[in-house]
């Protein structure tokens, strides 16, 4: 074959005659003819693909993730490769996947922190709660960096995971970037204003186009959850993907949340999608600290003056009627974008401005349903009724 032109266009083959050349030592054959290469993705160079291992096997098998994105990314014309490793189980009752990479021997018995329904935990991180929108573009994600600063402010240790695979913005708002530390065994976090992050994002440029499948999604958030040294944490907070589909349901199901942030805007079409996000949660039994109301109202510039553009008091009054609590409610401000889109968020660089001082409000809102959901000890308090 005579060389490509210029650039050379890789194809779907070229990507799968690679990894036929990667052989998986515990099957004794290559990848793609042991049948374990599954839903390859190509995008303008940007490769991504899932490989089924044996659950049993779990984080064994980086070495082989990791070989077959070196073979994949050797092709001339391919920019970056993102391989994930997804397990599949025959018996429904096992566990998914291996969680644990330094515990990786003994496949019968159940590892430390991960359950027999294949929920994840992390030790060392007391509390994790999901900050959860019914679409895109509510600034979720804003509200979730924020809070996670405010919640350090107050005091406590914090971690951020962005889960929004499909627009992680974490790494620009919390202005980092590059790929993060590995010991071979654990991802370092990155960390920033006293916060540790992690991100796809780090792994994949901003504005690559990821065609995400099923099992990839899940694969790549668990590893996000236990391949990460978090340390000890008093809460870690998840960016999660916008929407209320099967993504964020299994995400819902498979890490133990201790309780969830919704973020709505007042229009009335965005709170009906924060009612799904509520229904998500209450089906998954995850408990609902409440509603953030973002962009409720525009302070001017000039006059400090507050124009309620939408319409007053919708989240506060769905949050009645949901039977969960209001946490505050979040200006329209140039500040808030101009600081979270330029890295460095108005509640790190000022906690004490009128700017900051709703995220800190929210704060102790959720840090006091922290503590209350944790006292318990799993425990429900009993139900005092004063009969009158
Ligand atoms: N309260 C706010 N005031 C001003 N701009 C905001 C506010 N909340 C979010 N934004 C901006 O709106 C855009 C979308 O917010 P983002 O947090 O990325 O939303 P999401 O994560 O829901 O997609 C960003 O440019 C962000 O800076
Ligand atoms: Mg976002």
């Amino acid at each position: 074959m005579t060389s490509s032109p210029q650039k050379p266009t890789p194809t779907k083959e070229d990507i799968l005659t690679a990894l036929s050349r990667v052989t998986d030592k515990d099957l004794g054959k290559d990848v793609v003819s042991a049948g374990i290469i599954q839903g390859v993705v190509l995008r303008e160079g940007h490769a991504g693909f899932s490989i089924e291992v044996d659950p049993a096997k779990g984080a064994e098998k980086e070495p082989l993730r990791k070989a077959c994105e070196e073979a994949v990314r050797a092709i001339p014309g391919i920019l970056s490769v993102t391989a994930v490793l997804t397990a599949h189980s025959d018996k429904p009752s096992a566990p998914q996947q291996s969680a644990h990479a330094g515990h990786s021997h003994g496949r019968q018995g159940n590892p430390q922190g991960e359950q027999q329904t294949g929920r994840l935990e992390i030790p060392g991180v007391k509390a994790i709660i999901a900050v959860a929108s019914g679409k895109g573009g509510v600034g979720k994600s804003t509200v979730a960096v924020n809070l996670a600063l405010a919640l350090s402010h107050l005091g406590r240790k914090v971690g951020l995971l962005d889960a929004d695979i499909y627009g992680p913005s974490i790494p620009r708002m919390m202005g980092l970037k590059g790929k993060p530390e590995s010991n071979g065994k654990k991802i370092q976090p990155k960390e920033n204003y006293g916060i540790k992050t992690m991100s796809i994002g780090y792994m994949v440029e901003e504005d690559t186009p990821m065609i995400w499948r099923g099992p990839m999604v899940q694969s790549a958030l668990m590893q996000m959850m236990s391949d990460v040294n978090w340390g000890e944490l008093d809460v870690l907070v998840i960016d999660m993907p916008p929407g209320t589909g099967d993504a964020q349901l299994t995400i819902a199901q498979r890490i133990p949340l201790t309780g969830s942030v919704i973020v709505s805007t007042p229009q009335e079409i965005a709170l009906i999608d924060a009612r799904k996000g509520v229904a998500m949660f209450e089906k998954t039994h995850v408990p609902v600290f409440g509603i953030v109301e973002n962009m409720a109202y525009f302070v001017s510039p000039d006059s400090g003056e507050r124009s309620y553009i939408f319409g007053q008091g919708g989240a506060r009054k769905m949050a009645e009627t949901l039977g969960c609590d209001f946490l505050g409610e979040v200006p329209l401000h140039m500040t808030i974008r101009e600081t979270s889109d330029g890295g460095a968020p108005i509640t790190a660089t000022a906690p004490d401005s009128e700017e900051a001082k709703p995220f800190i409000e929210i704060a102790r809102k959720v840090a006091g349903h922290i503590d209350e959901a944790l006292g318990g000890g799993g425990r429900k308090a009993p139900r005092i009724s004063v009969e009158g």
